[in-house]
């Protein structure tokens, strides 16, 4: 089995969906899930594009020590400066530059030729590396890009000291056969690829993302990059949940593993979408309300007999939990606690009764106290300390 990285965006491509605009606060919440959850990278925002969003990069880059954090800025010194003074408290710092390479890019956004992109990354990507151990380039719109100019940049800024290689279909635009090719392509012809890890962004426009990030890994991306839910700009990114846990069930076809705990899926699912306010549809796959419902006679009679007849993921498999332990009113402190242990807490008594009084004021408002409910008492007494 090889290891594939998960790189997560939530906190930048997710936070770019229309509507969607998190607090500093909420975005550290998000984060320390991340880490639970097990994710290699986070991408915590883009420093440079407020001071909201500065002050939240740095507040995650300065708490989270188990995951390595990282920072999106665009080409120009100001922004790298900007993104170190965030994230040079992070435990492995990681810049992300990108710069379009497709003729599109270049000709109506950059007016830039082909040469001047080239040095403007191979200037930037070196100038980052003076600071950052880590510098992830992005070709954005690589999709829609020429190949051999592709191979070219990358080997030039792969020279300069980028240690990550990102090939974004930004647009969501290609399919699984010929994204997979690009990635053999820039294998077999970049000098020097096997030195840094090459990773894949895709966008959902045609509802291809997961399955053109699969392609790409079979054909050599050694990182995946996305989203919780797959929220983001425009239809979204690749879902994370939905790579990984397609990779696991399928582990027959694809020999790769991921780092992620597959039981934490739940619960970050749900805290995304609680504070994105951008709830999961029913049907989606692996998270969503229906994905262990069965409603045909036929299927409920099947499931009766043998589960695995119509279910191909275990609930448990991804946190979702089968136990339908009714939290009420009359609950006592021992349920409660049972409930919290589940949930993956260990408190101390005097947190414990804490959390009990403030699940007690809440049942007399919620005939039924959720999940969810218990989670977000949990995560308040957590960031009162
Ligand atoms: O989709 C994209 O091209 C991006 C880049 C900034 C990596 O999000
Ligand atoms: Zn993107």
């Amino acid at each position: 089995m090889s290891q594939i990285k998960i790189f997560d965006t939530t906190l930048r491509d997710g936070e770019q969906s229309p509507g969607v605009n998190l607090n500093q606060l909420e975005k550290l919440e998000i984060a320390k899930q991340l880490e639970r959850f097990g994710v290699d990278r986070m991408e915590a925002g883009f420093p440079a594009s407020s001071k909201g969003d500065f002050n939240a990069v740095k507040m995650i880059a300065d708490t989270i020590k188990d995951t390595s954090v990282t920072g999106l800025a665009r080409t120009v010194k100001s922004d790298i400066d900007t993104a170190w003074e965030a994230l040079k408290g992070a435990a492995e710092p990681c810049l992300h530059l990108f710069l379009a390479t497709s003729p599109i890019h270049m000709t109506y956004k950059l007016k830039q030729t082909p040469e001047q992109v080239i040095d403007t990354a191979e200037r930037m990507v070196g100038y980052a590396r003076e600071r950052f151990p880590q510098v992830e380039w992005s070709a954005e719109d690589a999709s829609r890009s020429d190949w051999n100019f592709l191979a070219q940049i990358i080997e030039r800024v792969i020279d300069a000291g980028a240690t990550v290689i990102n090939l974004p279909d930004t647009v969501g635009y290609t399919t699984p056969a010929e994204y997979g090719q690009l990635f053999r392509y820039i294998k077999e012809t970049v000098p020097n690829i096997d030195r840094v890890n090459l990773s894949c962004h895709c966008h959902n426009d045609l509802g291809m993302a997961v399955a053109n990030s699969i392609a790409a890994v079979e054909n050599g991306a050694t990182q995946v990059e996305g989203t919780i839910n797959g929220i983001g700009e425009r239809a979204g990114n690749a879902s994370l949940e939905e790579v990984a846990v397609a990779l696991k069930i399928r582990a027959d076809h694809y020999p790769y593993e991921t780092g992620l705990k597959l039981n934490e899926i739940k619960r970050t699912s749900d805290l995304v979408a609680k504070l994105t306010g951008m709830y999961v549809q029913a049907n989606k796959a692996v998270i969503g309300r229906n994905a262990f419902a069965h409603e045909a006679g036929i299927h409920q009679d099947g499931v009766l007999k043998h589960a695995s007849t119509y279910e191909i993921i275990t609930p448990e498999l991804v946190g979702v939990n089968s136990n339908t332990l009714f939290l009420g009113k009359h609950s006592g402190r021992h349920a409660f606690k049972g409930k919290v242990e589940e949930l993956g807490y260990n408190l101390s008594d005097e947190k414990l009764k804490e959390a009990f009084n403030q699940f007690k004021l809440l049942t007399d408002r919620k005939k039924e106290v959720t999940d969810d409910d218990i989670f977000t008492i949990l995560t308040e007494i957590q960031t009162d300390t």
